[in-house]
């Protein structure tokens, strides 16, 4: 899934996008040691049942959970293969593997032809590994038991032999990724950009209110997928896991992630908490508001820097903080309203997890944003921005980050 970000005690795996957006680079990652400080996950009954049961499932056994497989279709390798015209149309690689267009029969979930039926995502593991087949499972065991309209929606797997597959549902507006940086593509209005945020926030909400705390761990825009009306989906469940409950105030484990989305103390302690996925909520939304790339080496003269030690200290003063906002968006945005979300991303980026705000407050900032100030106007002074926002670019921009080692996956 990523770069390996060595750090002098833990071994730090982070996935990273290779800036140019065509490939990537991943490194394999070991069987993950946890010493959680985690309790009984049944302590709250009334809150719904997760997949603490899974989890343990996906430590030992590496079995598929009974209880996910009657939710999904188990399919063989032969009708992923007819289904997807023995994987003909690619449409996006990542570390696990490549993603292909399928098409199977709504009721059945037999190959249909192309054209026919209902269109499918097949997301077929790159090669055997013990690690990929742990994030195979987890996706199946998290996503076999989680229905969210904010989290895509898993129709079934394959596992046979050595082959590991995935099969979604079809989201028409690709990821998230694709739109705000992809070269060519027609920027996304800035209502839009909000009404992704929201989805975004909701789905993550709905996993740190689950009983078993749930924390996605690896939110980034190529992991939020979009459906025909640009509603959010959170996709990629492989290094999801189970959350703190009772007392406890972390979990303990491996950093995995994605540098510049992972939380600072996450990478630095390995101390998990559901304030790393708001911290890597605070990156999204910083990227939606600016267009650009948490780690961009694409820009001439940026070194080291993310775009939020660049962004920072422009959020916290309203009239700066216009500075950052993305051309493309041609001033066609609240102004207001950008300024209320730029201070929502600075407390979700907070170095202190304790005082960023929870998903929970973060969605209901949203929501009242969006009742009452994102209605997009042109601000007058919008040349004028261009022209700051040029200038910065060029002087203090977002730099490429140290990474110290990489390994491929
Ligand atoms: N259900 C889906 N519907 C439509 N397109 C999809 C679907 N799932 C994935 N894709 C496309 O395939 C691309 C690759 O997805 P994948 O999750 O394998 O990699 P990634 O998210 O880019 O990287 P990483 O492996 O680090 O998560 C996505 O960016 C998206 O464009
Ligand atoms: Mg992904």
């Amino acid at each position: 899934m990523g770069i390996c970000w060595p750090k002098p005690a833990k071994c730090a795996h982070v996935s990273s996008t290779n800036l140019s957006g065509d490939s990537k680079i991943h490194s394999k990652i070991k069987p993950e040691s946890i010493s959680s400080t985690k309790k009984s996950s049944h302590q709250n009954s009334n809150k719904q049942f997760v997949a603490d049961k899974s989890y343990a499932r996906v430590s030992s056994n590496l079995k598929v959970d009974t209880s996910v497989s009657s939710n999904l279709k188990s399919f063989s390798f032969s009708d992923l293969k007819n289904a997807s015209k023995n994987f003909r149309s690619e449409i996006g690689e990542g570390g696990f593997g490549w993603v292909f267009k399928g098409w199977i029969d709504e009721n059945t979930f037999a190959p249909t032809k192309p054209g026919t039926g209902i269109v499918v995502a097949i997301k077929k593991l790159k090669e055997e590994s013990f690690q990929g087949h742990r994030e195979w499972l987890a996706e199946v065991n998290y996503l076999g038991q989680l229905h969210h309209e904010n989290l895509v929606k898993l129709i079934g797997y394959c596992a046979e032999s050595e082959n590991r597959l995935l099969v979604y549902e079809f989201m028409p507006k690709g990821s998230l990724e694709n739109h705000l940086f992809r070269k060519g593509v027609q920027p996304i209005s800035w209502a839009t950009r909000m009404h992704i945020a929201r989805g975004v926030a909701r789905g993550l909400s709905y996993l740190h209110s689950l009983n078993a705390n749930v924390i996605y761990r690896d939110l980034k825009a190529s992991n939020i997928l979009l459906d025909s009306d640009y509603n959010a989906k959170l996709s990629d469940f492989g290094l999801a896991r189970d959350g703190p409950t009772g007392d406890n105030t972390h979990v303990s484990t491996r950093v995995i992630g994605t540098q510049g989305y992972a939380a600072p103390e996450y990478v630095a302690t390995g101390r998990l908490t559901p304030k790393s996925d708001v911290y890597s909520f605070g990156v999204v939304l910083l990227e939606l508001l600016s267009g650009r790339r948490v780690m961009d080496d694409e820009v001439a003269g940026f070194s080291e820097d993310t775009l939020v030690d660049w962004a920072k200290p422009f959020l916290s003063d309203n009239r700066k903080m216009l500075r950052i906002m993305d051309t493309r968006l041609g001033g066609q945005y609240s102004k207001k309203g950008a300024q209320a979300a730029a201070a929502l991303a600075l407390q979700c980026l907070h170095s202190d997890p304790k005082n960023r705000p929870s998903m929970a407050d973060v969605q209901v900032s949203l929501e009242r944003l969006h009742a009452t100030m994102d209605t997009p106007r042109t601000p007058p002074q919008q040349s004028r921005e261009k022209l700051d926002f040029h200038r910065i670019k060029h002087t203090n921009g977002p730099r490429k980050a140290r990474v110290p080692t990489a390994n491929s996956r």
